[in-house]
């Protein structure tokens, strides 16, 4: 086995290399073979994840579903992001009993939400802004309050508070509009003692530091140096320390910035703009063209997505 000084990680990304067959996550989210995993948390979460899935053992109030891709993916890297929030002490299980979740997307990182706080399905709510991804959603999660339409707005009128509010992958947002109204709107719905989390991409998180640093009276915890992991931030209203400036460790250099004419199912073009900049950000795209490939082989769009990652 290779030995590396990098904390052991790229001795341990070494490891599964070699043993590819003994990789657990290899069958389960293909979009992550290339990750290295983030230590022996990451492993038993994952692991926890994967029988979860494989067995059909489903989250209180959920049907057995196949996952595609991009679900895996997002219910993966979700599970190991929060093991990793966990593990330094900055969120506890007991203390979230309710959570909304916003831009849920596949629903992947939804899946990990229940199943890592053993929330019951209906203390979740999913707000998600197209209509055939909100469809989808209702049925893996029958139980769970969906929201279609614009959730800004819906934050910006409900009633309810949360003990956790989170938004995996939010964006991306090259004008910071949306981050700044999403923290806005989300941060009068948490409960006393409760946190927005929030992971992006390279270039939105550089928009959201700024605007986190114009509100007053929170308190922000960042989780920057994982590079299997999104850059993400927790946010509570405990008046603390605004926005250090580690994110200037991250590089964003304009290469990372790739934009492409992609074309819809029905030949329609739209400028798409990706951030590349972590191996993160790679794998995610890898999951959704995998994604792509598995439900639509014969959507324009893909070829131009590989063309992204060359
Ligand atoms: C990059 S995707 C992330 C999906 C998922 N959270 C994940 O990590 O795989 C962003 C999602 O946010 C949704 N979205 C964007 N703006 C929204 C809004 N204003 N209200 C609700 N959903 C929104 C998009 O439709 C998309 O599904």
């Amino acid at each position: 086995m290779a030995h590396s000084s990098n904390n052991g990680r790229e001795t341990r990304g070494r490891f599964w290399r070699d043993r590819p067959e003994a990789d657990p996550r290899r069958p389960f989210a293909t979009g992550l073979q290339d990750m290295n995993p983030t230590g022996w948390v990451g492993f038993l979460t994952q692991s926890a994840c994967r029988l979860f899935h494989s067995f059909g053992k489903p989250a209180p109030g959920l049907p057995k579903k196949p996952l595609h891709a991009l679900q895996s993916f997002g219910m993966v890297y979700a599970d190991m992001l929060l093991g990793a929030l966990l593990g330094k002490g900055w969120l506890t299980r007991r203390q979230v009993r309710s959570v909304c979740d916003f831009g849920s997307g596949t629903g992947g990182p939804a899946l990990a939400i229940l199943a890592f706080f053993g929330l019951p399905a209906d203390r979740l709510t999913l707000l998600e802004s197209q209509e055939t991804q909100a469809a989808r959603l209702r049925e893996l999660f029958p139980k769970s309050r969906v929201v279609a339409g614009n959730g800004l707005l819906w934050l910006g009128s409900c009633r309810e508070r949360y003990d956790l509010i989170t938004a995996f992958m939010l964006g991306p947002d090259a004008g910071d509009g949306l981050t700044l109204e999403f923290v806005q709107r989300a941060l009068p719905r948490l409960t006393r003692t409760g946190r927005l989390l929030i992971c992006t991409d390279t270039a939105t998180m550089h928009g959201l530091r700024c605007v986190l640093g114009q509100v007053s009276g929170i308190s922000c915890q960042w989780l920057v140096d994982e590079p299997d992991l999104p850059l993400t931030v927790l946010v509570s209203k405990i008046d603390g320390n605004g926005p250090p400036d580690n994110l200037g460790n991250v590089n964003l250099p304009e290469s990372n910035i790739r934009s492409a004419e992609i074309a819809d199912a029905h030949g329609h073009l739209e400028t798409e703009h990706y951030c590349l900049a972590t191996p993160f950000e790679k794998a995610y795209l890898r999951a959704t063209i995998d994604a792509f490939e598995a439900e639509t082989p014969t959507h324009p769009g893909i070829a131009q997505m590989k063309r992204l990652l060359d």
